[in-house]
C-alpha cells in the first residue's frame, strides 16, 4: 500500500504561507509515491474540547463535527505534517484546539486509555512566523516539540519559515527545495 501522508494547516488562509510550506512538504512525499492530502482548518468545523473525559472512559471523542473525520485520516496515515502560523508568539488558537482534541486519540502512555495503535506515528511540525529572528521563539517551538513527543509522536523533523512579513514564503527558491527534501526524507524513512 501506498505510503499515506497527511497535512492540517491551522492557519485560517487556505492560501497563505502555512498552507504553501506543507504542501512542499508533501510533494516531496509525492515524489517517492505517497498518497497525500491536506487539511485545512478553514474548510472544517473542529470545536474546542469540553474536558468530559468521556473519550478516557468509552474509548471515542463524543463531539459530532469534523475532527471525526480527522481521527480517521490520522489513523490511517504514516506520517502527519502539522503548519501553524505564529500568533502571539504561540501555535494558532485553532491548532490549539485541534492538539487539544488529539487528547481522545493519542493519550500519553501514562494515562489508561492510551492505545497503542498510535504509538511511533512520524510527525513533522512546521510553524510560519513574521519575524526574521527564528531564535527570538526558539523556546516555544522546542517546548512544543517536546509536548508533541509527550503525546508519542515520533517527531521527525521541525521546521521554521522566517521572516513572512517581509517576503512570502513561496518566493524563496532555497526554501522550496528545504522542504521538499524534508517530505521526501520523511517518506523515505517510513517506506523504509
Ligand atoms: C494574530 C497574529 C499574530 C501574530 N503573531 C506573530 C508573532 O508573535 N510573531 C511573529 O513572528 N509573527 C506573528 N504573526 C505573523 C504570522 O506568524 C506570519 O505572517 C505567518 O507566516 C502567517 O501564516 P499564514 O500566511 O499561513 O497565515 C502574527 C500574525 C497574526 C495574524
Amino acid at each position: 500500500m501506498a505510503y499515506n501522508a497527511i497535512g492540517f494547516n491551522a492557519s485560517p488562509r487556505k492560501n497563505g504561507n502555512t498552507a504553501w510550506s506543507i504542501q512542499q512538504i508533501l510533494e516531496g512525499s509525492a515524489e517517492l509515491g505517497a498518497k497525500t492530502q491536506i487539511y485545512h482548518t478553514s474548510n472544517l468545523d473542529i470545536n474546542p474540547c469540553r474536558g468530559c473525559l468521556s473519550c478516557v472512559k468509552g474509548g471515542v471523542c463524543v463531539i459530532a463535527d469534523d475532527m471525526q473525520q480527522i481521527y480517521i485520516a490520522l489513523k490511517e496515515a504514516d506520517a502527519f505534517v502539522l503548519g501553524s502560523p505564529l500568533y502571539m508568539a504561540q501555535m494558532s488558537g485553532q491548532a490549539k484546539v485541534f492538539t487539544d482534541r488529539l487528547f481522545a486519540q493519542i493519550t500519553p502512555r501514562f494515562s489508561p486509555s492510551f492505545k497503542e495503535e498510535n504509538a511511533g506515528k512520524k510527525l513533522i511540525l512546521v510553524f510560519t512566523q513574521g519575524n526574521p529572528d527564528q531564535s527570538r521563539f526558539q523556546a516555544y517551538y522546542e517546548y512544543t516539540k517536546s509536548m508533541f513527543q509527550v503525546l508519542e509522536f515520533d517527531v521527525e523533523d521541525m521546521l521554521i519559515v522566517t521572516g513572512t512579513r517581509s517576503e512570502q514564503a513561496n518566493e524563496n527558491a532555497e526554501l522550496r527545495e528545504a522542504l521538499r527534501s524534508a517530505g521526501r526524507k520523511l517518506a523515505s524513512r517510513t517506506s523504509g
